[in-house]
Order: C-alpha cells, then structure tokens, then sequence
C-alpha cells in the first residue's frame, strides 16, 4: 500500500489518530484493493491512473450517476473500445466494491487541493464567505465527546470516560459536576451527550445520555445506551429520574454504536442509538438498536408514535435502519430533523429523519465492509429511503449544528458538519432538504467531534490534539 505519497500520508494521518474509539478503514486497502490488481491493474495501472484503459482518476466531480455508469461499465464492458465485461466473473457485490474503491483512490488524488485551500495563513483561516480564527479556549486530557449551550457563555462539555463540566466560554474555566450516574466506559460506549431541556431556565432539567451496564449474563456485563435527567444544584448532580432505558433482555454486551445525541422538537425527545454493531438488528423492530427515537421528556412513549400499536414492535421508535447517527439537530427555520450517520468504509449519511421511514442499513449502504468486502450490491431499494448526501470516502461523520446568530451571517442557516477520520468541519448549504453547497472550513488539524453554535453565533467546535491525547474547546472567530 506504498503507491501514492497522498495516501501514505493519508493512512499515516489515520493511524495516528487511531485509538479503540472507532473502527478505523484502511482505505486503499484490503480484499477489495486484491480484486482490483487482479483484474482491472493490467489495463488501468496499478495505481488507477494510466494504462491502455486511461486512468480512473480524472473524473471532476463524483455524483450517485457516476457510481451506476461505472457499475455498468464494469458489469457489461465497453466492446468497443477493448474493454471486457466482468459480469460473469464477479459477483455483484465485488462490482460495487470495486467501484467504491476507485471512488476512494479518486478523493485521495483530490485530498491535495482540499488542504491546500483549507490551510491557514498568518492563522487565518480562509472560506468562501468568511475569514476566521480559531483559538483554543479549554483542553483535558482524554476525548470529549458533546458541547451544548445553556447559557449565552456557560456550555456543558461531557467527557468520555463520565465527566460532566460547566464551561464558561468567557473565562475558559471550567467546574466539574460532582455526583454523576456511573458511566460504562467500553470501546464506543461512555458519556455521550448531555443536553439542557429548552425550559431549562425554568425546570432546571438536563439530560444525559450514556451507555449504562445494566446486569451479567453468562458471566459478562451487558449495556445500552441510556437516558437520564437530573438538576445541578451547587456543582451536584441531584433529583435524578431515569427517562429511556430500553428492555434488558436487548442489552448487548459489544462495544461498538452507541450513537448519540439528544433533540428537543415540538415537545418531544428525539434521540439515537447505534446498530451496536449487530447490523441485521437494525432492521428488527423489537430491538432497540440502529434507531431513532421520540418520547417525552418525561420518558413516556408518545401514542401516536408510528409503531406504538403494533405488538412486538417497541413503541418508542420512530425511524429505523440506522448504522450509528451520532449528529443530530433541528433546522430552526424548517422544522427539519437532520441526522449524521457514521457508515462502514464509505458511505457516511447525512438524512433528513421522518416518521416511521427505513433508512436502509444493512440492505443497503453505499459503503463496504473496513477490510474491502461487500455489505450489498444495493445502494437503494423501494420503501427505503436514500440520504440527502453521502461521503465516500467516509468522513468518519460525527456531531453537527445549524448556524444562526449574527457572527457568521454568510453561514445563517448551513448545517455545519464535524468528521474524525476525515479531520474536517464542513459546511453544508441547503435549500429546503437540498444541500446544494459543501466547503471544507478546517481540515487535517485534529479529530472533529462535535459542534456548538453559541447564542451569539460564535461557533465552537470540540477537536483533538495531534495523537489524540487531549481533547481540546476550540472557538471560531471571524477575522478582521
Ligand atoms: C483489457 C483492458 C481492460 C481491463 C482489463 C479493464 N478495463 Fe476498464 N476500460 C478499458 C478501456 C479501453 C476503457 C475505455 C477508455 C476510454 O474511454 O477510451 C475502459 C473504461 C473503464 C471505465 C470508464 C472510465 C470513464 O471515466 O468513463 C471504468 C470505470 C473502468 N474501465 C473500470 C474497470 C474496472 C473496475 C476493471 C476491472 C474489473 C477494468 N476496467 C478492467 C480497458 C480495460
């Protein structure tokens, strides 16, 4: 896997900032990369990019219509002009590996000029609609994991391994909450978000969402992402109720997928959990994994939920198919619920979530399997619904926000976007439920794992140091 400098740069930047938090893709590599030398090397190069069939690589923009001209392509040949078909040979789940591979070796050859505009200059960044700084405001060692405002300069900032912190943004002090729930600190799983309820001037209430060991069985602990509310009162932790805790009997015992985030939307809560790393669950209704769902912020499942009457389903889901959401937000001007899904190798997600709909996983995926085997040959079938964007390769796609306040007025009302593997925060314009415009605004400076826009519109993003030791609160400014 020595063939371009971009990527043995690439991999390095991965393998650096790899830890047991998240699956991490070889991209380039594995079975698929086998496949790929085996059959296609001898006319279109080694490294894609030359040889009697032409290079691979020229493409100036990749869209969904590409990756079905190349499934074609490859599935039926170009006779005329000396190219084979290859549908009797490979399955059609090697033909979208395939084309999932030259997707990624095709982004890698772009990676250059992405980092190149994204770079800063006198420690200014540069964007197409704004100029900023972005200063370090508070840092602690270990990964923290969501940033949400309660106050115009008081936010909390969990931390991983179940700490909670009032930060005031002012200062860059922080207080410890003493008295939290015991966290089960295992792979993905440990504090994830922790959210103030929209009244929270009023009833005080926040909430936080982790993944709690709940009992043995056969010897080993098993767990599920939960839900919990509780006051602050003089740096405690006190009057905890228990609002979501799913079935024990669906308790699973892996460390992968938790999700999540937690959204307040016309008097209901919307939260997420991962498929857990049991993929073909996600499709099942009476598992409370790879979901999205609504209760009340009191816990109860609301009646009108789209599978509250169905007798094996569980009630509080609302949508389904779901790999590991682990962004999620309400677009203050349409009421949109917008979600991030973390996909395998390719195919991070970006959907717009709606009631009762399947999002698909595992039948279909535009990603493949980390070690370059197929999941499916599918990208979309009837009665599942398609993401609004997806990312190949994955962004390893994580927290997200909408811009508002007067800050940032040329981002007003963009989804911005954090990515880990991909080092980036992006910013997504939309028209209605289109995204009609992405620009990388910091790149390749430390994993992005989420972000908070301040009251004022300051924006706030929680990334990594160099190594992944230290978790850092990094605000963006606007320049000049
Ligand atoms: C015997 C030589 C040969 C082999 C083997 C071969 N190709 Fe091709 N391929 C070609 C030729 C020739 C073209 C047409 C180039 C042109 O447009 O002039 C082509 C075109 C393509 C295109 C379209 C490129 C574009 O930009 O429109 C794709 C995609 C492609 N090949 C993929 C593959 C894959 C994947 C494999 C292996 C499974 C493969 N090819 C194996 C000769 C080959």
């Amino acid at each position: 896997m020595n063939r371009y400098p971009a990527s043995i740069l690439f991999l390095t930047g991965i393998l650096l900032s790899s830890g047991p938090l998240h699956a991490q893709y070889a991209i380039g590599g594995g079975e698929v990369e086998g496949l790929y030398q085996r059959h296609c090397a001898v006319c279109h190069g080694e490294n894609l990019d030359n040889g009697l069939g032409g290079s691979l690589l020229t493409t100036e923009r990749w869209t969904n219509a590409i990756d079905e001209e190349y499934t074609d392509i490859i599935r039926h040949g170009l006779p005329d002009l000396g190219m084979q078909a290859f549908g009797d040979i490979l399955s059609e789940e090697e033909i979208r590996a395939l084309v999932i591979y030259i997707r990624e070796e095709w982004l890698l050859a772009q990676k250059k000029e992405t980092r190149r505009k994204a770079a800063p200059r006198g420690g200014v960044f540069r964007s197409e609609k704004h100029d900023f700084r972005v200063e370090t405001i508070w840092e602690r060692g270990g990964v923290l994991w969501s940033i949400e405002f309660m106050e115009p300069e008081k936010a909390l900032v969990t931390h991983f391994d179940g700490q909670l912190f009032i930060l005031d943004t002012a200062s860059g002090e922080a207080e410890e909450i003493a008295g939290l729930p015991e966290v089960w600190r295992r792979g993905q799983g440990g504090l994830m978000e922790a959210k103030p309820h929209p009244d929270y001037r009023r009833n005080g209430w926040i909430y936080l969402a982790y993944n709690a060991a709940s009992r043995e069985r056969g010897g080993s602990t098993v767990g599920m992402t939960k839900i919990v509310r509780g006051r602050i009162e003089e740096g405690r932790w006190t009057d905890q109720e228990t609002v979501y805790e799913a079935p024990a009997n669906t308790h699973l015992g892996t460390g992968r997928h938790f999700g999540t985030r937690i959204v307040f939307h016309d008097g209901f809560l919307f939260f997420a959990i991962g498929d857990r790393g049991r993929k073909a669950m996600a499709q099942e209704l009476d598992r409370p994994n790879g979901k999205i769902h609504r209760i009340w912020p009191d816990g109860r499942v609301p009646k009108d939920n789209p599978f509250a009457n169905e007798e094996e389903a569980l009630g509080s889901i609302w949508s389904y198919g779901h790999r590991n959401p682990q962004g999620m937000v309400l677009h203050p001007a349409t009421g949109g619920l917008w979600a991030t899904e973390h996909g395998p190798r390719g195919g991070d997600e970006l959907n717009l979530i709606r009631r009762g709909a399947n999002y698909g996983w595992p039948e279909v995926t535009y990603g493949m399997n980390y070690n370059g085997t197929p999941i499916t040959a599918h990208t979309r079938k009837p009665g599942m619904v398609d993401p609004v964007v997806h990312w190949t390769p994955s962004l390893a796609v994580c927290g997200m926000d909408v811009v508002t306040g007067d800050a940032f007025p040329g981002w007003r009302g963009d989804l911005l976007v954090t990515g880990l593997a991909a080092q980036e925060l992006r910013r997504l314009a939309l028209e209605d439920a289109k995204v009609v415009r992405e620009e990388v605004l910091i790149k390749e400076r430390g994993r992005v794992r989420d972000i908070a826009c301040a009251p004022d519109g300051t924006l706030y993003i929680l990334s990594m140091t160099t190594g992944n030791k230290v978790g850092r609160v990094q605000r963006l400014r606007p320049a000049g």
